[in-house]
């Protein structure tokens, strides 16, 4: 699946559209340029290095390849902060992984998490009509190759387990859980540096409602953000090979919590 829906777009080619003031101001101002490029370089070094270490070479390749992938998003966003002068802090070199397995993990993880909310967001940004056709089309490709790749690491974790011994395999359960608990301590860490820097988003918690605020002109309540973020999980994934398994750990907290919400209100 991952070497047949492979999609060959050039980052070099990509068309940048001119941007009236305010759609330039409103993706100029987005506080998410920064950490979208170093978090796309750091992936590619993490899923390259972990790549080495596999031994079965389809599985190598496909890991191989989505690595490149990461680069090749990497160099669109570089294009686009290039062509509407985004200015960005100085990228400090990416550390080679002491664990390449926990690495991996962590990037694996975090994309599902990541992607998941890029998916709603995105809706959100093509139907607000705020910005250019022509900027989402752009963007569309590197969307879906997402979905593809938290597609590939849904099914990459199920193959890894299925090939472990029984002991190993507990060690490994561990070390998801480690990686959950460390992803829940950095994203509050995150939080906390976004304000450190200045940055005026009144509550950096809820980054993605505020995100979602500066990408449309209309009200968004967190649960109809929510709810946008799983049919468009639902969608994006609808057309890949109905065998393939998908990640079920946002959306299955995501359905959980909305549940909560309506709950609250009803009450
Ligand atoms: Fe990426
Ligand atoms: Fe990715």
């Amino acid at each position: 699946m991952f070497q047949a829906t492979f999609n060959p777009y050039r980052p070099s080619a990509l068309a940048w559209p001119k941007l009236d003031a305010s759609s330039l101001q409103r993706i100029t101002s987005l506080p998410i340029w920064d950490i979208a490029v170093q978090t796309e370089g750091k992936a590619r070094l993490r899923m390259a290095a972990y790549a080495r270490t596999v031994a079965d070479a389809d599985m190598r390749r496909a890991l191989a390849l989505n690595a490149w992938e990461e680069n090749r998003h990497k160099e669109v966003l570089s294009k686009m902060i290039q062509a509407y002068g985004i200015a960005l802090v100085k990228d400090a070199p990416y550390p080679y992984p002491k664990d390449a397995e926990w690495a991996y993990l962590v990037t694996g993880y975090s994309e599902c998490v990541d992607s998941f909310f890029a998916f709603g967001l995105f809706k959100v940004a093509n139907d607000s009509g705020l910005f250019p056709p022509e900027l989402i089309d752009t963007f569309e490709p590197v969307m879906q190759e997402e979905c593809r790749h938290i597609l590939l690491f849904a099914n990459w974790a199920a193959w890894h387990r299925a090939n472990l011994s029984w002991w190993k395999r507990i060690g490994f359960e561990l070390k998801v859980f480690a990686v959950w608990c460390f992803l829940g301590w950095e994203r509050i860490g995150l939080a906390r540096s976004l304000d450190a820097d200045g940055n005026k988003q009144a509550q950096d918690n809820n980054f993605t409602v505020h995100g979602a605020q500066s990408m449309t002109s209309e009200a968004l309540s967190l649960p109809q953000l929510m709810q946008l973020c799983l049919s468009e999980n639902d969608r994006r994934f609808s057309g890949y090979d109905k065998r393939l398994l998908r990640p079920t750990i946002m959306p299955t907290l995501v359905r959980f919590a909305l549940r909560f919400m309506k709950k609250k209100k009803a009450a």
